[in-house]
């Protein structure tokens, strides 16, 4: 029975060992910083240290990636939440929207801040700097709005 355990305990460890060889790519493309939408748009730095803590991590190509990044399966887990953020609002190329879809997006940002639905609360659980107050997420919502706005 021993025996048993230790060789499958053997074998989950040695297919750990081999997926750390399979990292995940985290190079991103080159990107001017006027296409980034916290330049283009300059929210009052209260607003500005939200949108750096609680959404460009995934939202942008400027992602701080954490030590455990480096460990199999974790850092997959995590990369699959980048690309999908990415790829649903890049905040890093803002100026490639349309002036429709900016707004639309401006809309979503204030929804799903408002309903608490981002951060993801995968993500708030390790940074804590991510979960927001009541007053930090009026601070974000109402200046977006705001923003709406004044682009009307
Ligand atoms: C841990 C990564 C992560 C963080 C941090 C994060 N998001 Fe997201 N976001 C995602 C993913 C993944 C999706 C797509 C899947 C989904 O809608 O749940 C998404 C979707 C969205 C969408 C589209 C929603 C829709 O209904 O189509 C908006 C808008 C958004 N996020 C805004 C934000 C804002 C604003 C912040 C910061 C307050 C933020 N996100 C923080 C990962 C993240």
């Amino acid at each position: 029975m021993k025996s048993i355990l230790f060789k499958i305990l053997m074998v989950v460890l040695a297919v750990f060992i081999v997926l750390q060889f399979f990292g995940v790519d985290k190079t991103v493309p080159e990107t001017e910083p006027s296409a980034d939408f916290l330049n283009i748009h300059q929210p009052p730095e209260n607003v500005e240290s939200i949108f750096r803590s609680a959404c460009y991590d995934c939202h942008s190509y400027e992602t701080t990636y954490p030590w455990y990044s480096n460990i199999q399966p974790v850092a997959w887990w995590l990369q699959d939440h980048i690309d999908e953020g990415r790829e649903e609002m890049n905040l890093s190329t803002w100026q490639n929207y349309t002036a429709e879809d900016a707004d639309h997006y401006l809309e979503e940002m204030i929804e799903v801040v408002d309903e608490e639905e981002m951060p993801l609360p995968s993500y708030t659980w390790t940074h804590s700097e991510a979960r927001l107050t009541d007053q930090q997420r009026d601070a974000l919502t109402d200046w977006a709005s705001e923003l709406r706005t004044s682009k009307q």
